[in-house]
């Protein structure tokens, strides 16, 4: 699902919304989200796989993405050719909506005019250029994510 037309006053409203549904379903499970979105989550802190990514990201990715993965202001809306300009990495648009696996394989297989980059970096590569964009994000949106990933991998491990 894609929600292109999002102004940050709605995507606040959404990741609100996404964190109630989330203390709903966590009920069960025994822990609650609401306390997640107030509680740090361990973040990555690896410097160097950090600065690798920056590194990455500065060679491969900022004539699209740009220097501080700010993305094109447009990228909100379909260009002439019907396609969606590059989004912002940095926490302001929907890329954390994505467990680390679908952003890894967004970022190996390419999607529209998303190039892919499986022949040109490692798979140890392409997951340093995600922990510097991610690096980038503020704290809620990293815990809003967090808490994403972690049902994607549990249910992975459930199959
Ligand atoms: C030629 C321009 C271009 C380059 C270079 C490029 N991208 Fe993209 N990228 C895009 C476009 C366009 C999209 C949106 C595709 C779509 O969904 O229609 C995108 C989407 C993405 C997404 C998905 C974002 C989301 O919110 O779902 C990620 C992650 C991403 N790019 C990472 C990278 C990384 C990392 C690099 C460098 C290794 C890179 N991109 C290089 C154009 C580019």
């Amino acid at each position: 699902m894609r929600v292109n037309f999002l102004t940050p006053g709605l995507g606040l409203l959404a990741l609100l919304m996404l964190l109630s549904a989330c203390s709903e379903q966590d009920a069960h499970s025994g822990h609650s989200m609401a306390s997640g979105a107030t509680e740090s989550v361990q973040r990555v802190q690896d410097f160097a796989r950090i600065a690798n990514g920056k590194r990455i990201f500065s060679r491969h990715c900022i004539e699209c993405h740009g220097a501080n993965a700010e993305g094109d202001p447009n990228w909100r809306f379909r260009d002439a050719s019907g396609q969606f300009p590059p989004p912002p990495l940095n926490g302001t648009a929907h890329a954390w909506h994505h467990p680390w696996g679908e952003l890894h394989q967004t970022i190996r297989d390419g999607v529209n005019n998303m190039p892919a980059w499986g022949t040109v970096l490692s798979p140890d590569e392409i997951d340093d250029t995600i922990a510097w964009f991610q690096s980038l994000w503020p704290d809620e949106v990293y815990a809003a994510w967090h808490g994403i990933d972690q049902r994607s991998r549990n249910a992975a491990q459930q199959r």
